[in-house]
């Protein structure tokens, strides 16, 4: 089965971008292990990233136009788009909302707060890189059938 694993803003810096929270690992490396990670699960992982909202909002309406299973880190739009609200409530195919470090335990009370989570089969955070692994699991499990 095809899934995609969409990353929002600033996680194209991923191993470079405030390692003491994201960890070193590129979101180079990062794709190959999510695609690693869905071949024993059977899933064909496409692991997208982007800095404009508009282009992930074009990839969820594409996922929900193909039902297709999204991982989604939507990265700070998490926390006050929407527009991603309303493109993550039309899924009909699994949502796993991943997030590397873990917003509700951060200071700052902005991350304390996602627009995703209302349409999310599953929430994994504060797991590093491993849990992109932990969500993969998740949406295999979701949609066997
Ligand atoms: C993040 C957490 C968000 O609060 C932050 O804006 C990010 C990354 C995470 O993966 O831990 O960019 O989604």
């Amino acid at each position: 089965m095809r899934v995609l694993v969409l990353n929002g803003p600033n996680l194209g810096r991923l191993g470079r971008r405030q390692p003491e929270i994201y960890g070193t690992t590129t979101h180079a490396e990062l794709a190959a292990l999510c695609v690693g990670w869905g071949e024993p699960l059977g899933l064909a992982v496409d692991v997208r990233q982007t800095n404009h909202e508009g282009v992930l909002l074009d990839w969820l309406n594409e996922a929900a136009d193909e039902a297709t299973p999204v991982v989604l880190n939507a990265a700070a739009w998490t926390h006050y788009s929407y527009a991603l609200l309303d493109a993550c409530a039309q899924l009909s195919a699994p949502l796993v909302e991943v997030h590397i470090s873990d917003p509700t335990q951060r200071p700052e009370v902005f991350r304390h707060t996602s627009v995703v989570t209302a349409h999310a089969a599953e929430v994994v955070a504060g797991h590093g890189i491993d849990g992109y692994r932990l969500a993969l699991e998740s949406l295999a499990r979701l949609t066997r059938p």
